[in-house]
């Protein structure tokens, strides 16, 4: 059962909220149920795996590195409450709900990642004691929230030597605090950027059919205090002919070896109407979201989400015929020629991606 923790006060604010954290005490991952927002702040406790599964699939926790986060402490909140005593059987049960959690959203990356990382802590101590090995499980699904805020803000710095003070910046969906544990990746430039007073103008896509860029982005850019405004998904193209459009940002749920990269639906469309506007496309990647096993956009599961989301706005009103036949992937693949730069905690990738994007696995290993 979901337990509401918290209802939004008077003057509150989104960023004092942390978009997932674990409360070990109570056995719990506290989220911000992200299907209520902007309308209110409501924290949610999620204890079993079931709940776990429901709030990703739901979206109430989105974007991929919160997802991975979530599964990170969710996986470890289970194997902590495992009554096994032996190694085997340990393992066993924390293997079952492992891939159970991991079957919640197939295309972000992060969700196997985390789960895979959490996996090779317990395996590396095979057939030690297991409550020793539940201490160490939490120490490494706090690692994986921690670390993920230091990356996060890495990319924002090397965002931000991509642009200048005053410049005009796109963003599609939600890659913001809210998709991660702070400063979001394709927002972190900007948060960055803010705290300097480069005062950006940014353009938040609205992002049909969930309308994460009008109920999140536009939501957490207001509330930060950020020069945001909110647009269609079909007025890009007039925004980037009227200039207004320096650079676009985007996050991503998985870039294959090639660079190809699975972002929220639409960003494809984005960067097609960017490349012929001239303006510079960015994917704000995390390592932990590039798939090097992944080598092509082409070997990318889509996820296909239900109709009603496109039939039914956000709010529960019905606005298409009924019985009408609908396609609703929730991803779309932006091919690799389309992008100009990959920015990551190690540094920029540029074309040729297969060639780069090793480069920065190897930064990565070297640390
Ligand atoms: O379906 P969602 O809301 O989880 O989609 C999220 C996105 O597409 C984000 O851009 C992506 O996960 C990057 S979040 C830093």
């Amino acid at each position: 059962m979901v337990i509401h923790m918290q209802q939004k006060k008077e003057n509150d604010n989104i960023m004092n909220y942390d978009t997932v954290r674990l409360d070990d005490e109570n056995n719990a991952i506290i989220i911000i149920d992200q299907t209520k927002l902007p309308g209110s702040i409501e924290l949610i406790a999620l204890k079993t795996a079931e709940e776990i599964w429901d709030a990703i699939y739901l979206l109430r926790v989105r974007g991929a590195p919160a997802i991975g986060v979530a599964a990170a402490f969710g996986i470890y909140l289970l194997a902590k409450q495992s009554s096994a005593s032996d190694y085997d059987t340990f393992h066993e049960e924390f293997v079952k709900q492992k891939e159970y959690l991991d079957s919640a959203r197939p295309t972000a990356v992060n969700l196997s990642w985390a789960l895979n990382r959490m996996q090779g802590v317990l395996e590396a101590h095979a057939g030690e004691d297991v409550s020793k090995i539940k201490g160490y499980l939490k120490a490494e699904a706090v690692e994986i929230w921690q670390e993920d805020i230091r990356v996060c803000k890495k990319i924002g710095e090397y965002g931000l030597t991509l642009v200048k003070p005053g410049d005009g910046i796109l963003t599609h969906c939600n890659a913001g605090q809210l998709a991660t544990s702070k400063y979001g990746t394709a927002t972190a430039p900007i948060y960055l950027g803010e705290e300097k007073g480069y005062h950006f103008k940014v353009f938040a896509d609205e992002t049909r059919p969930l309308l994460q860029g009008a109920r999140l982005t536009a939501f957490e850019l207001q509330s930060s205090g950020v020069d945001v405004t909110l647009i269609c998904d079909n007025m890009s193209a007039t925004v980037m002919k009227n200039g207004w459009v320096n650079a676009v940002f985007v996050g991503c749920d998985r870039v294959a070896a090639n660079g190809d990269t699975a972002n929220k639906i639409g960003t494809s469309v984005v960067a097609a109407v960017a490349k012929y506007y001239n303006v510079p496309v960015y994917i704000c990647a995390p390592t932990s979201t590039i798939d090097l096993n992944t080598r092509t956009g082409a070997d990318i599961h889509i996820e296909q989400r239900p109709a009603e989301e496109v039939t039914e706005m956000w709010y529960k009103e019905r606005m298409a015929p009924e019985g009408v036949k609908v396609f609703n992937p929730a991803f779309d693949v932006t091919d690799h020629e389309l992008i100009a730069g990959i920015v990551t905690e190690y540094g920029i990738a540029r074309a040729p991606y297969t060639e780069s994007l090793q480069e920065i696995f190897k930064k990565r290993e070297q640390e």
